[in-house]
């Protein structure tokens, strides 16, 4: 996603929130590869991370994984900031019909005011998750049939 939106992470400092097995960690591994579309340097936040907003600030890039709405204010992001918002999290919402709505770790109608680009919740990380989840496997079938 950064990638094909042109915010390659290479030598960017990327802030990753959340140290989960299914997101925060592999997301961590693939963006410290030595490789091109990666090379970046990575902090990871988690629950034991005194004071986020000082290492949320320091990021050209920030990952927001923590499964926590709208933990991440504007106040905690810099100007020209890339956000990737993986959360989705209901919150309550009497005017749907469901009684709730999705919202992402990040206040995406302020923060979009200061990033230079953010994500979307719903719309954002989720379809392009799905998405990557056919392409594996198409790929995983094609090599079956080689
Ligand atoms: N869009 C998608 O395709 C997609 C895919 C998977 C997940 N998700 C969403 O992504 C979010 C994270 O999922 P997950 O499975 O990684 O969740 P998880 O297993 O609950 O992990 C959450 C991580 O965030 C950290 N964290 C939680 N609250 C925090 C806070 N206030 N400050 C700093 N760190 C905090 C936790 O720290 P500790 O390790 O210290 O507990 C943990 O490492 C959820 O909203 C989930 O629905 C979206």
């Amino acid at each position: 996603m950064l990638v094909r939106s042109g915010y390659s992470p290479e030598g960017k400092h990327v802030v990753v929130c959340g140290r989960s097995n299914i997101v925060g960690k592999p997301l961590v591994a693939m963006l410290m590869q030595k490789k091109p579309g990666a090379n970046a340097t990575v902090t990871v936040c988690h629950t034991g991370t005194p004071d986020l907003k000082k290492f949320t600030l320091q990021a050209d890039i920030l990952v927001a994984a923590m499964g926590a709405p709208r933990a991440i204010t504007a106040d905690m992001v810099r100007e020209g900031c890339v956000v990737i918002d993986v959360g989705v999290n209901r919150v309550p919402d009497p005017s749907s019909p469901k009684g709730f709505r999705l919202v992402g770790d990040c206040d995406f109608e302020a923060i979009k005011e200061k990033a230079e680009a953010i994500t979307p919740v719903p719309g954002g990380v989720g379809p392009m998750t799905v998405t990557m989840l056919l392409m594996n496997t198409i790929e995983a079938a094609e090599r079956t049939l080689v």
